[in-house]
């Protein structure tokens, strides 16, 4: 089976590439290796998958048209496209928003542009996220709950993307699956979300930068298991014409129980530096992942402080 896999040098595409080459599969991966975060680490995942025959690779935009365009007219067996190139990172969309209209938007609008002229294409997932449930308070998230109060320009350009491929599955029958993560965590993983903060913090015997708040709290999840439940999704008959599914692991836990757990598993206590929460950021996420559970039968497995001790090993040593 062909798959087109944009973001492939990042977290979760590395990781979602790796088992789909392993499973004797042919990936295409796009990615622009731009520095948000650490250019090496992306060309270091990317490295590993060069090691796989049947993984072709191509720097560049995914809002590049034109480019794309000739990409595609290579590889017309496409037959399944994981949309999971973005810009990331909830904080630094104050920074920089027109960088997350740009992929996020612009550059989703291109793949569904271009996906639906592939003859052999049949569907398309891909990544949104927990954000989208923006200012809602009510826990766990349920893909039921309205999802029209984003609180940063990352969650608006998220939820924009998810009304894209509603559109164009309308107009054009688009068969797609849109996959709302949160908080992915462990080895490979991304230099800019907390748990590895507080890990190069503890490290260097820095404090880590914590917001107040007694609820200040995430549904942390392992990154096998999510790569567990898109290989569920990839395998389930009967997916509808268009769904949206919530991936996470279903606990809500303490933001402090991740720096015990870091603690624990780095065998260092943290300095902790507390600051006021900013407003991009939520309080508290957990997921209902009830809906994947009765489709699949995907759970996830990983507790938290087996998962921190897994990505502190890799971090270790990766780091050294
Ligand atoms: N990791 C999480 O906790 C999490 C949570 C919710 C949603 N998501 C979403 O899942 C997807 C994957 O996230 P990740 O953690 O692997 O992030 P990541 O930043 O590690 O991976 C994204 C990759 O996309 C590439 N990219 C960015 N803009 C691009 C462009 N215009 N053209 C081509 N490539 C581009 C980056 O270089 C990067 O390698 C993203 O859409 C993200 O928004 C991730």
């Amino acid at each position: 089976m062909v798959f087109l896999i944009t973001g492939a040098s990042g977290f979760i595409g590395f990781h979602l590439a790796k088992a789909l080459l392993a499973r004797g599969n042919t990936v295409i991966g796009i990615d622009n290796l731009n520095d948000y975060y650490s250019p090496l680490l992306k060309q270091a995942r990317c490295d590993q998958l060069k090691q796989f025959q049947n993984f072709y690779f191509y720097q560049m935009d995914i809002a590049d048209q034109p480019a794309m365009e000739s990409i595609l007219k290579q590889h017309h067996d496409i037959k399944i496209i994981f949309n999971l190139a973005a810009q990331a990172g909830v904080r630094y969309s104050l920074e920089n928003p027109f960088a997350y209209i740009q992929t996020n938007i612009t550059g989703h609008l291109t793949i569904l542009e271009l996906a639906r002229h592939l003859p052999k294409l049949q569907r398309i997932f891909y990544a949104s996220s927990s954000s989208v449930y923006g200012l809602n308070k009510h826990l766990p998230f349920s893909e039921q709950d309205r999802v029209d109060r984003p609180s940063s320009v990352y969650a608006a350009s998220k939820q924009s993307a998810e009304l894209l491929s509603f559109t164009y599955h309308h107009l054009y029958g688009l068969k797609q699956t849109g996959l709302r993560f949160f908080t992915v965590y462990g080895p490979w993983g991304r230099p800019d979300m907390a748990y590895y903060l507080f890990a190069k913090a503890i490290a260097e015997n820095k404090p880590i930068t914590l917001y107040e708040g007694e609820n200040l709290s995430r549904d942390f999840t392992y990154i096998s298991d999510v790569i567990d439940g898109l290989i569920s999704l990839l395998e389930c008959p009967d997916l509808d014409g268009y769904e949206i599914y919530n991936i996470g692991n279903s606990r809500q836990e303490q933001v402090e129980n991740l720096i015990t757990c870091l603690e624990k598993s780095m065998q260092k206590k943290a300095k902790i530096n507390r600051i006021t929460r900013p407003n991009t950021d939520i309080e508290a996420t957990l997921s209902d992942i009830t809906a994947i559970y009765k489709k699949t039968g995907w759970s996830p497995k990983t507790r938290l402080d087996e998962g921190i001790q897994y990505f502190t090993d890799w971090f270790q040593n990766f780091n050294n």
